[in-house]
């Protein structure tokens, strides 16, 4: 049994599709919010899943924070923990303690778009395919060696939310299928820095989910 940690700073609904993904071999062993009124604690709670907050507010550095968390982290003993729209940039302390076992979303194909407004600059920028990936997490924000993404196309019309909409659609595709990846032993982050993902092919079920319509 895998112990998996989820870090949220609120909706959850990427931690809801993890949990409901039901992954053989995994244990949700906590999830953790940096804010006490983050929506997804309670369904996290509703689903019997041990519960955590670490105010950010209530610590004076950065390194203070993270700090704390780290032990509250610890507790639980994970094998892997999970970004879940965990909306806190970390130290890179933080960041190598986790080497080769944390994992975030980002709701663009990286590396376009990296930090907050992915939907909206996507918009702007006019691009006719957006999405999302899952990456390993490294000290540089929303950067890191990519493990699966997802396009979606952009349609005319289309505003941030409807846009955002379609992209979330595919996140709660492929944050849990990283998980399944991870816990089976078939997704690691190799020393060089690169992803290796055994025996998965290519196509629907593979590296990329393909564009979608709706
Ligand atoms: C998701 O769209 C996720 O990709 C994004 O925040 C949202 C959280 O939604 N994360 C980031 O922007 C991280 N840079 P959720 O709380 O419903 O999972």
């Amino acid at each position: 049994m895998k112990n998996i940690v989820i870090l949220i700073s609120g909706r959850g609904s990427n931690m809801e599709a993890i949990v409901r993904a039901r992954i053989d071999g995994a244990r949700i062993a906590a999830v953790i919010a940096n804010r006490p009124d983050a929506a997804g604690l309670q369904f996290a709670a509703h689903a019997g899943i041990a519960t955590r907050v670490v105010d950010h507010k209530a610590f004076a550095s950065r390194e203070a924070f993270d700090a704390a968390l780290a032990d509250v982290i610890d507790g639980f003993a994970p094998d892997l923990v999970v970004l879940a729209g965990f909306m806190r940039v970390l130290t890179d302390g933080f960041v190598q303690r986790y080497t080769g076992r944390l994992l975030n979303i980002h709701p663009s194909l990286l590396p376009s778009f990296p930090g907050l407004h992915t939907h909206q600059r996507a918009l702007e920028a006019g691009v006719r395919v957006h999405g999302t990936t899952v990456h390993f997490v490294t000290p540089a924000l929303d950067c890191g060696p990519i493990v699966i993404q997802a396009a979606v196309p952009v349609r005319p019309g289309d505003d941030e939310d409807r846009l955002a909409a379609r992209v979330l659609v595919q996140e709660h595709r492929i944050y849990p299928q990283a998980v399944r990846w991870f816990v089976e032993g078939r997704l690691s982050l190799t020393p060089a820095g690169t992803v290796q993902v055994a025996d998965v092919a290519d196509g629907p079920d593979g590296w990329t989910v393909p564009p979608v319509e709706g």
